[in-house]
């Protein structure tokens, strides 16, 4: 099943997003829960209610060493929600993912920038990757190739690695990156609400009304 992420730590806009979409989970990082003011333990219980409880939420570690950030997954992990914890896909966060899935911890690789660094987390065992699109493009580099190439090697290596691409900035790179059949995505909330609207829709909306009315009334479809 696809899922879909919110990339918000703002609970209020989940439940409101949540009751037109089915919003699978959340993912927060750092510079998420900095920018809200809120700490892991304010958010989460924030997000799990905004989605009536059923919510797989993505908090990423800050620790420095492979070691410390073992330690805090074991942590993050122990928390009475559906984690998946969030690893930058750094030499030190390779070592990290590797220990944390010998600890059954599930993982997502995060600030991915190339395809070889996304294929290395990927064979130490993680869960998820999350490729920045908007962020390559805004390098001067090309986010959806990145995260076709992604999608080819998961696919030829047989690996069970979903790819979660983040960082998006228009519509059409969402849609770019849907075309290439990746298990699920996050997306800023000011995307997401761009895709569900068109300028078109409204007004043929309204024109449905007023026909309607037009020769019914009040009346409603059932009564008429
Ligand atoms: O979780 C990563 C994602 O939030 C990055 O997005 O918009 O900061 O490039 P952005």
């Amino acid at each position: 099943m696809f899922e879909l992420y919110l990339d918000t730590a703002d609970a209020q806009q989940v439940a409101s997003l949540n009751q037109s979409l089915p919003v699978f989970g959340v993912t927060t990082n750092p510079s998420i829960l900095a920018k809200a003011g809120l700490g892991v333990n304010q958010a989460l219980p924030a997000l799990a209610k905004a989605l009536n409880g059923q919510a797989r939420l993505h908090v990423q570690v800050v620790s420095q060493t492979a070691e410390d950030m073992l330690a805090e997954a074991i942590k993050l992990h122990a928390l009475p929600y559906d984690i998946v914890v969030k690893v930058p896909a750094t030499r030190i966060g390779l070592a990290a993912i590797k220990l944390m899935k010998a600890e059954g911890i599930t993982v997502l690789a995060t600030a991915i920038y190339s395809v070889q660094q996304g294929f290395f987390a990927a064979l130490c065992g993680a869960d998820y990757l999350a490729p920045y699109v908007n962020r390559i493009d805004a390098m001067g580099a090309n986010g959806i190739a990145v995260v076709a190439d992604l999608q080819n090697l998961i696919n030829q290596q047989g690996l069970s690695t979903k790819l979660l691409p983040a960082s998006f900035k228009n519509t059409q790179q969402v849609l770019d990156i849907l075309q290439l059949g990746v298990a699920s995505i996050t997306l800023p909330v000011d995307i997401a609400e761009q895709m569900m609207n068109h300028p078109a829709v409204q007004p043929a909306v309204d024109q449905f009304s007023s026909d309607w009315q037009e020769s019914f009334g009040d009346k409603l479809a059932f009564e008429s």
